[in-house]
């Protein structure tokens, strides 16, 4: 016989309470109680005992396999216990995971910076339908069906009364129809056009103005514009009234800015002419008060209508428009 029942017990429950894990726990259950375990051997070598000896021996024998067998098997609860609380527990003092916070898109910030400089000069906000009818897209502004000036903008139609507008133009019928003067609006935007190249996008943004009062000038319409342009970009911003057509102003005006690309000397983005247009405007024209029932012998009053993706490229330096509407998140995440 190598080892007493009692150094057998000892020796495992030293070995038990130094085990570090499961796999441990496991392995002394093999080496005490496994087919060639000390215990299991212990039993085995009975017979070779006196025969008076062996009843006792068989009796502690057994008490110990059962206490052994116990022992092992509550060591292994207790892990299994340990390590659940090793997960579950939540320490509350760490930081938070930071959750990346999105921005508003670049043409929407544009557009609120553009209705916030307006509203400084006392004009309201106005919004109107995408999809108009021809009537406030083209005939209220004096411009009849088959009228080459249709030509100037290419038309997706819906049916044949119904376009998708192709500017924000059509806010003046609707406002004017609505109020009667002094009348001091922005409309904010979509719009619609067949176009598409690195300064066209066939849905582009346009915000519009209308000023109708007494004695209102070309005179008043130059300088609304100039202070707009000068706080939106700053003020030695270049920029420049040529004179222009549109069926519902006359004078017509469009204002041109410098291309910051190449600071005027040409380049693909202002096709080599060193200016980018940004807007059209003038003075509203006699028969588009006549549509909607002003006296044209006391009122007069002037409208604009400008293109705020150009403005976004001109202010950040954007050399191609299709970029606003890409969604690439490296370009968006710089706004
Ligand atoms: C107009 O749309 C007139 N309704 C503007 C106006 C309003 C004139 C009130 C007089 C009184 P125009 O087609 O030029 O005009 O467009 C105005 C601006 O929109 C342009 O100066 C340009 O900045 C922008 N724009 C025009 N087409 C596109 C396009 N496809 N993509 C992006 N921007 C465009
Ligand atoms: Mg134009």
């Amino acid at each position: 016989m190598e080892n007493s029942i009692e150094e057998i017990e000892a020796e495992a429950l030293q070995e038990l309470a130094a085990a570090a894990g499961k796999d441990e726990i496991q392995e002394l259950s093999v080496t005490y109680l496994g087919r060639k375990g000390k215990l299991t051997r212990f039993l085995r070598n009975i017979s070779n005992l006196p025969p008076d000896k062996r009843p006792d021996a068989g009796k502690s024998a057994n008490i110990l396999k059962k206490r052994l067998e116990e022992a092992f098997k509550s060591a292994f609860e207790k892990m299994d216990l340990a390590e659940a609380h090793r997960i579950e527990a939540i320490d509350v003092s760490l930081p938070g995971r930071p959750v990346p916070l999105g921005t508003l898109h670049p043409i929407t910030q544009i557009i609120r910076e553009i209705c916030a400089i307006f509203q400084k000069l006392g004009f309201d906000i106005a919004e109107g339908p995408e999809v108009e009818s021809d009537y406030y897209n083209f005939e209220a502004l004096n411009i009849p069906k088959n009228h080459p000036a249709r030509d100037m903008q290419d038309t997706f139609y819906v049916s044949e009364n119904i376009v998708l507008r192709t500017h924000t133009s059509p806010l003046q019928v609707r406002m004017m129809e609505k109020q009667k003067p002094p009348v001091r609006i922005v409309a904010p935007g979509k719009v619609y056009r067949c176009d598409s190249d690195i300064t066209h996008t066939p849905m582009f943004h346009q915000v519009e103005g209308l000023l109708v009062d007494q004695d209102i000038s070309f005179g008043d319409l130059k300088g609304v514009l100039t202070a707009f342009v000068q706080q939106i970009f700053d003020e030695q911003t270049s920029l420049r009234f040529r004179p222009s057509f549109f069926p519902f102003t006359e004078p017509s005006a469009e204002v041109d800015i410098l291309c910051v690309m190449c600071r005027g000397k040409g380049c693909r983005v202002c096709s080599q002419t060193g200016w980018l247009e940004v807007l059209g405007s003038g003075m509203v024209h006699p028969a588009v008060f006549e549509n909607v029932g002003y006296d044209i012998s006391r009122y007069t009053g002037f409208a604009f209508g400008m293109g705020v993706e150009r403005i976004t490229m001109l202010k950040y330096g954007i050399d191609d428009i299709r970029k606003f509407f890409e969604n690439d998140y490296r370009f968006l995440k710089q706004f």
